[in-house]
């Protein structure tokens, strides 16, 4: 914990100027405040001595006006520096987690749900702020209000009347302290039931589909009644007490006053302090008890913050899975070139888990085509990730132009891979921004291209309402899967990579366009090591090698003639799916 504080400091002392600036006009507004008071004490005795005249009581209402206008100005500064600068800590934290969320690998996106992470980049941050903002004001306040208020007021009535009139505070603050835990206590459970209040929704929303066809709207919506009744009943108890908080202080604070200006009263009486002072005393006394509050606050304000702060320290402090090792091996000339050789690779994702590949050995020449044919669950895709270090392989098992891709750079290797994944993914802006991903300046006419080469310009010049310019994504025109997938796969032809790895990218196509898109790639294959992988043997056929996997392990493998000249699982998946096509060609 001591350490977390320690960071968090360093954050707030990127900006300890402002801070300075902004305690030191709380500080005046505190001061000046301690001035009116006094002012109206000594209007108080001099109205009683009978000494003023009309300009006499003027001059005292035009300083009364003048303070208040001081305070004004301070009070406005102070905000500016202390909120403003709270916004500062925030962004700066906000703009390192996003910096950490894309540098972090898949397995942290494994293991968390996109629900926490996004709710750590919104109500934690939120948290963080109220300790860089309300926490720092309320402690700087409430200590420089106590001690400017404790200094007048015996400067005033002298120091045993005043320990007199504060004896009742102490009880105060253990009143306020207690009926304040409870609050926090029970609005952290109001917070939780709002938590799963919105993942109700969330998850209906973007499942909205799935529950319509299964027609379970009356269900989910039971579910909803439920989260929300829990939400408003544990609310109600927050209220409950939080509405008894404003009362019960109030009247206890109204007992304060009475003890406490009993002994202070008697002297005025006997003629000890005027009449002036006393109501001086009085001001004092009940600016006394807004600190009280203030620090129940503080204490809350910086506990829930240092919560979600070392919450989202974890974060920053995960390192990212696959790093470039200490040092890395550059190619000769700075290039890859695209050979692709595997050797007793075996893969778990768990140390638990079986093995996702059992002994896989492959060598791939550059410019060659490796198909990859396999049931679902065979490790297709997986082969495919641990070529792009989407997870680590283990040492000595994949190298790419004879380096282990554990020693490559990063950054050279993803940008020497074009992979299309297997679930095809747009961003919420136009065609051509999502086909013109990878970095580089592209020109129209090479997105243009590359769209025509995966066989959706076409389609997206026809139905999509603005061309290359139509918005798609969450918040734009839908396509549907196989449009998808070809402006998925044209975004990877565009990126001109020496290794493409297609992983059944074209899965929601025919196999009749299928065949015509991996024709007209062919040019494109030509010089590029490529890698194929899918549930038909249409798509592989042509590959210089084909594999088959079944658990992890390479069952079958060779040229297209050899596999169907061997009679063995691709033959049968042949033989069967030619049949099916023969089938769906007379519908
Ligand atoms: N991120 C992951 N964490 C743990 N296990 C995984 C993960 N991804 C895949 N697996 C497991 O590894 C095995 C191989 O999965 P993989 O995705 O490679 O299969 P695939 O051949 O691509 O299947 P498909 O044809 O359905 O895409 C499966 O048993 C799967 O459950
Ligand atoms: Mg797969």
């Amino acid at each position: 914990m001591s350490t977390s504080h320690s960071s968090l400091l360093r954050f707030l002392g990127r900006y300890k100027w402002r801070y300075l600036l902004g305690v030191l006009a709380l500080a005046g507004t505190d001061l000046l405040q301690q001035v009116t008071p006094r002012l109206i004490g000594m209007f108080v005795d001099d109205l009683e001595a009978g000494i003023l005249d009309l300009a006499g009581i003027y001059r005292y209402l035009a300083f009364i006006i003048g303070t208040a206008l001081f305070i004004a100005v301070l009070r406005f500064l102070w905000r500016i520096f202390v909120f403003g600068t709270a916004r500062f800590v925030e962004r700066d934290l906000r703009a390192d987690l996003f910096a950490h969320l894309e540098r972090l690998s898949a397995s942290f996106y494994h293991k968390h749900k996109t629900g926490d992470i996004m709710a750590m980049a919104t109500n934690d941050l939120q948290a963080v702020r109220g300790i860089a903002g309300e926490g720092v004001l309320m402690a700087a306040d409430a200590v420089a209000m106590t001690v400017f208020t404790l200094i007048a007021m015996i400067s005033t009535i002298g120091l045993r009347l005043s320990l007199w009139a504060l004896l009742p505070l102490p009880f105060l603050a253990l009143l306020i302290a207690v009926v304040g835990r409870a609050i926090f206590a029970r609005s952290r459970a109001v917070q939780d039931s709002f938590a799963r209040l919105s993942d109700v929704v969330q998850e209906n929303i973007s499942g909205v589909r799935v529950v319509k066809a299964y027609t379970q709207e009356a269900a989910e919506e039971a579910k909803f009644d439920a989260a929300n009744r829990d939400y408003i009943r544990r609310f109600m108890a927050m209220m409950r007490i939080d509405g008894l908080f404003d009362p019960v202080v109030s009247l206890f604070a109204g007992l304060c006053y009475v003890i406490a200006l009993l002994v202070p009263g008697r002297a005025v009486l006997r003629g000890e302090i005027s009449l002036g002072d006393f109501a001086s005393l009085t001001m004092y006394i009940g600016m006394l008890i807004w600190p009280m509050i203030a620090a129940g606050w503080v204490v809350h304000i910086i506990q829930r913050g240092f919560a979600a702060f070392s919450r989202i320290r974890e974060v920053l402090l995960t390192e990212p899975e696959v790093q470039d090792a200490p040092e890395t091996v550059v190619p000769e000339g700075g290039r890859i070139r695209g050979e692709i050789l595997i050797r007793d690779l075996t893969f778990q994702y768990t140390p638990e888990s079986p093995p996702a590949l059992d002994g896989i050995n492959l060598h791939i020449r550059p410019g060659q085509t490796l198909g990859i044919l396999g049931r679902t669950g065979s490790g297709k895709s997986t082969l495919a990730s641990l070529l792009a270090r989407i997870f680590n392989p283990p040492r000595g098992t994949v190298f790419i132009d004879g380096i282990d891709v554990l020693d490559l750079p990063l950054d050279l290797l993803r940008r020497s891979i074009a992979a299309v994944p297997q679930e095809a993914f747009l961003f919420s802006r136009t065609v051509g921004e999502n086909i013109a991903f990878a970095p580089g300046e592209w020109t129209e006419k090479q997105i243009r291209q590359a769209a025509r080469t995966a066989h959706v310009e076409h389609d997206i010049l026809e139905f999509l309402p603005d061309g290359f310019d139509t918005m798609v994504g969450e918040r734009g025109v839908t396509l549907s899967g196989g449009q998808r997938q070809r402006v998925s796969l044209s975004r990877a032809i565009l990126k001109d990579a020496p290794i493409l790895v297609l992983d059944d990218c074209l899965s929601a196509v025919d196999t009749a366009t299928e065949q015509r898109i991996l024709n007209g790639l062919r040019p494109v294959m030509r010089d590029r090591t490529t890698i194929i992988i899918s549930h038909r043997v249409a798509a592989v056929k042509a590959a210089d090698q084909i594999i088959v996997l079944e658990r992890g392990q390479i069952v079958e493998s060779g040229t297209h003639d050899e596999l169907v000249a061997l009679g063995g699982r691709y033959f049968r998946t042949y033989q069967r799916q030619q049949l099916e096509e023969a089938i769906a060609s007379l519908e």
